[in-house]
């Protein structure tokens, strides 16, 4: 075929009407979306009935008058028929013409198109519309069948891209979505997502109208029932027919799910629990990340980089009432590593529910800890030990979850088993070395993409020595991965810190019935120990998702908000000290101490702020909550300054850059500096601090939910783009600030 032919230029044959050939000329009729549709079938019958509703142009006199006639032919016809008629075509005239099928198996047409079809090879371009039902026949067709379908093109080497590319627009043009897979591929994956269901539904519902009790059966099953068996109603023919073609790769997928079936076998008889639960649950968290997956829901337009999600915050709005904001992010992440190497089992509530600490537990999930829940922030973790992990099945993705990846370095460095580690765009430019060269030091076989960014190859079987390392700068996700890999070290592991970083992590092992030895500002452990479960671990609300709502009320007008049940651990309270020296009115209610970590009721009211030069050493200790200071400064009487924060350029986003370029886009005079910020601040009272527009969070939740605050002191409404990744830290941001008074919504655009 030569020069590339344009599909409203084409002819197109259809041989076959059932209802996938029929519904593909229903569509190419319905969408005028080629010169003509002609078609051809054994069955006269069918060719009236097509004709009759309108479905085709012209039905040709027999094969041979069609493929003359046609510039596309497409092989409609049942799988085991399909060899034969690529046999048949292939003894007319092909030159110029392109060929493709709707087989759902690849390796046998292929086989037989390579064997007769000589140079018209190059314009057989094999395809599959993951589409049907389980009607048949010309009957069933639907001119929107393949709308927002999958249709799986598997061109061939020989094939010329002329040819690849009009079959891609023959599905294209009826609205499906084409991706491409080679022929064996192919007949796998489909062997397991479409050929074994279908077995299984076939076998369930014969075997079950096979017992002595089927009426009793039939009529008193529920919706599982009527739900799991749907597809036994099926075209017998066509599957007899997938199942002989593809038989191969379907008796490898029936012999994977036969052990999977042995392991539930062997747990039910055994009363198991914990490996029936182990698979129930595992089977739940992949089917409704599949759900996910359908709906495009954020987890995965985050992954795809395809996130539209766009905030509107209206001016106008106030903050009043009372709001517990979600579990502590931090602690949660913890709660999952350590609660999965704990002897026996752990009980997590408040947890949160959003997708950085979901990947954590998924990851653990896939290292074969029973998990169940989250179910209203509750979670139980069937502890491993600390050496009862297993080598997951793939690569462990841990989205943009950056505190994951830096303590699972740690713990991962330390098992038998050899792992890698994965993340979203924004995770994969963060930098790893801050945790990799001392695990190297300590004797870890890792591996990091260019400039030490991820993924992180992770070698397994290494025994790893003790360090005492002097920690450049101060953090806390570095402190506490080289804890992790501690308690597997020979010997002991110290670190000594620059400035006082959050310490759950020795909390939570403390609590966990590990000794760890703080000595000024040097903590380190001694390998070898064990954690025993603390049964409860009660996760506060995180003071970080807090301190949006604590700006809030202290910019809008005659605010008041009462925030409950905030962890005030004072490696984290460093908003506060801030806020209270800008001249905020916080008030701590209830204190209490709630599982090893300080809680309390945070009253937060209107107040005048003013500039200030924040301490440095405050710095570690409000390290995720300058893009919302940057807010209140904004709205502060005179100038603020920031120094000594160079961390924060490395963060989801470089939020230094990140917030001086959307305060300049809302009309504020922010100075970034290499290490902070300069913000002039404006006149005591002045309402309209911000002058509304446009802003970008560039995936970063943090930067999304500050400019979502600014809305409350601006004169027109603030767009903020891209702001999917809010569901990283605070999934129900927009309720709850909804709640007590924002002018918050999101749209798709
Ligand atoms: C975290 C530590 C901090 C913080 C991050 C969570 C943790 O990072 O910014 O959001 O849970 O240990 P650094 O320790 O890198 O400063």
């Amino acid at each position: 075929m030569s020069g590339v032919k344009k599909l409203d230029s084409c002819r197109v044959l259809i041989v076959g009407l059932g209802l996938i050939g029929g519904s593909l000329a229903a569509a190419l009729k319905a969408r005028n979306g080629c010169r003509e549709v002609l078609a051809w079938d054994r069955d006269p019958q069918s060719l009236i009935l097509a004709r009759e509703r309108d479905v085709i142009d012209r039905a040709a006199c027999s094969l041979e008058d069609g493929v003359a006639d046609a510039d596309i032919v497409v092989l409609a016809v049942p799988v085991l028929a399909m060899s034969a008629m690529v046999r048949d075509v292939a003894r007319l005239d092909l030159a110029g013409k392109v060929v493709t099928d709707v087989g759902s198996c690849k390796s046998d047409v292929v086989e037989v198109a390579r064997e007769c079809l000589g140079d018209s090879l190059s314009g057989f371009v094999p395809g599959h519309p993951i589409a049907g039902s389980e009607k048949s026949g010309i009957t069933a067709a639907k001119a929107d069948l393949y709308e927002a379908h999958k249709v799986i093109v598997t061109p061939l080497p020989e094939n010329t891209l002329a040819a690849s590319q009009l079959v891609r627009s023959l599905w294209e043009g009826v609205g499906a979505l084409v991706l491409e897979m080679d022929v064996e591929h192919h007949d796998q994956v489909l062997a397991r997502t479409s050929h074994l269901p279908h077995l299984l539904a076939f076998s369930l519902v014969d075997t079950l109208a096979g017992d002595r009790d089927s009426q009793d059966i039939f009529r008193y099953a529920a919706g599982g029932f009527r739900d799991f068996t749907r597809i036994a109603a099926s075209d017998p023919t066509m599957w007899h027919d997938v199942f002989v073609a593809n038989r191969n790769a379907l008796l490898e997928a029936l012999d994977e799910f036969s052990e999977g079936l042995q392991q539930m076998y062997a747990a039910v008889e055994q009363g198991d629990s914990r490996a029936m639960t182990g698979i129930i649950t595992r089977a739940k968290s992949a089917r409704e990340h599949f759900t996910r997956m359908l709906e495009s829901q954020s987890y995965l337009k985050a992954m795809s980089h395809q996130s539209s999600h766009t905030f509107l915050a209206r001016s106008g709005g106030t903050a009043t009432g009372t709001l517990r904001v979600p579990g502590d992010k931090s602690i949660s992440h913890r709660s999952i590593m350590l609660g999965a190497l704990a002897d026996g089992v752990t009980e997590v509530t408040g947890f949160l529910e959003g997708e950085d600490a979901l990947a954590t537990l998924q990851a653990f999930r896939d290292m074969g800890v029973v998990i169940e829940g989250p179910h209203d922030g509750r979670v139980t973790i069937y502890g491993v030990g600390l050496n009862g992990l297993q080598q997951p099945p793939g690569p462990l993705y841990l989205g943009n979850a950056g505190t994951a990846m830096r303590l699972m370095a740690g713990l991962m460095a330390a098992q038998k088993f050899d792992v890698t580690l994965t993340g979203d765009e924004s995770l994969s430019n963060r930098p790893m070395n801050r945790v990799v060269k001392p695990l190297l030091d300590m004797g870890a076989d890792i591996e990091t993409s260019e400039g030490g960014k991820p993924p992180l190859v992770i070698r397994g079987g290494r025994s790893l020595s003790g360090v005492d390392y002097n920690m450049p700068m101060a953090s806390a996700q570095v402190k506490s991965c080289l804890l992790l890999a501690g308690l597997y070290a020979e010997g002991e592991t110290a670190v000594v810190e620059p400035g006082v970083t959050r310490d759950h992590t020795e909390r939570m092992l403390t609590g966990l019935g590990y000794p760890v030895k703080t000595d000024g500002n040097r903590v380190s452990v001694q390998g070898g120990g064990t954690l025993t479960s603390a049964s409860l671990i009660e996760v506060p609300a995180d003071i970080s998702s807090a301190a949006f709502f604590l700006v809030a009320a202290s910019i809008a007008k005659d605010a008041e908000l009462l925030l409950t049940h905030v962890g005030i651990n004072p490696t984290r309270t460093g908003v506060l000290d801030i806020l209270r020296l800008m001249g905020a009115n916080i008030t701590l209610e209830n204190e209490r101490e709630v599982g090893g970590e300080p809680v309390a009721d945070i009253r937060v009211k209107s107040a005048q702020l003013k500039g200030i030069e924040i301490p440095e050493d405050l710095v570690p200790l409000a390290i995720d909550e300058f893009p919302v200071l940057f807010v209140a400064a904004s709205c502060a009487e005179g100038e603020t300054v920031l120094k000594g924060a160079e961390e924060l350029r490395v963060k989801e986003s470089d939020r230094i850059q990140s917030m001086a370029d959307g305060l300049n886009a809302l009309g504020v005079d922010a100075v970034a500096l290499p290490d902070g910020m300069k913000i002039p601040g404006c006149a005591a009272g002045a309402q309209d601090v911000f002058a509304g527009g446009v802003v970008h969070s560039h995936g970063d939740h943090r930067i999304a939910m500050a400019f979502a605050v600014a809305s409350l002191r601006a004169r027109d409404e603030i767009r903020i783009l891209d702001c999917a990744n809010v569901a990283t830290s605070f999934p129900n941001f927009i309720d709850l600030a909804h709640s007590v008074g924002l002018n918050l919504s999101e749209t798709e655009s």
